[in-house]
């Protein structure tokens, strides 16, 4: 059994930014679920499958096939062999992957896949439902969060980093809105688990958050 670290927490909380960097600090892999549910979202979209029929989503889900590898220590997202890390980004597929992951027969996609990763290496692995689900006996336990609006302005400054136009009322309107799916589905939803660590990062900066977390792992 590998070393493993779980890592849960809503979208924007900065999970993925601090795992990458706990991993390069410990030496750990960096599993990122989300890209997983974002890789099977893209094969759904492709296939112009409706997040709302969810007999028609698990019928597309039997021929799909999602891998991870790594390059340059970079996760990459296959879909039936093809590298689908640069499509794994964008708000459609984001929405997509957050009403989609809802489905019973989406998630039983996805477990073995990620429960065998952390059987034989030492991970960080981010998502939803990784200390309460996916790994209930991990080594150490975090549950990542910040406010709305700090979750917002991070989005926001981001996306205009980017030169993209954006609106910021309109993105907390939309990560209230994806809190509020992957909170309340009744399958795997959203929650801190009783074990974990509960660390709110809207005052703190990455490096102490970093720290924070890296003083619980060995
Ligand atoms: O972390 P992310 O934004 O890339 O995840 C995209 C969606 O996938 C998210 O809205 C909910 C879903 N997800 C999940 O249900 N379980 C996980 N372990 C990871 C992501």
């Amino acid at each position: 059994m590998g070393y493993n670290v779980a890592i849960d927490g809503p979208a924007g909380a900065g999970k993925s930014t601090i795992a990458k960097l706990v991993a390069k600090e410990k030496g750990y892999i960096y599993v990122d679920t989300g890209a997983m549910y974002r890789g099977l979202a893209i094969h759904f979209l492709k296939k112009g499958v409706s997040a709302d029929d969810k007999e028609a989503v698990a019928a597309a889900c039997r021929d799909a096939e999602v891998t991870i590898g790594y390059e340059d220590g970079i996760q990459q997202v296959y879909l039936n062999g093809e590298n689908v890390t640069s499509m794994l980004r964008t708000e459609e597929v984001g929405n997509m992957a957050s009403r989609t992951s809802a489905i019973p027969a989406v998630r039983e996609k996805l477990l073995e896949l990620q429960r065998s990763l952390a059987r034989t290496q030492d991970v960080i692995m981010d998502g939803r439902d990784i200390g309460t689900n996916i790994l209930p006996d991990a080594d150490v336990k975090i549950y990542l969060t910040a406010s709305v609006e700090t979750r917002a302005k991070r989005r926001y400054d981001e996306l205009r980093e980017k030169g993209e136009a954006c609106d910021l009322e309109s993105i907390a309107h939309d990560i209230r809105e994806r809190d509020e799916r992957d909170m309340t589905r009744e399958i795997a939803p959203l929650k801190q688990a009783e074990d974990a660590v509960l660390v709110d990062s809207s005052d703190m900066t990455i490096q102490e958050v970093v720290d924070k977390i890296c003083s619980y792992c060995k």
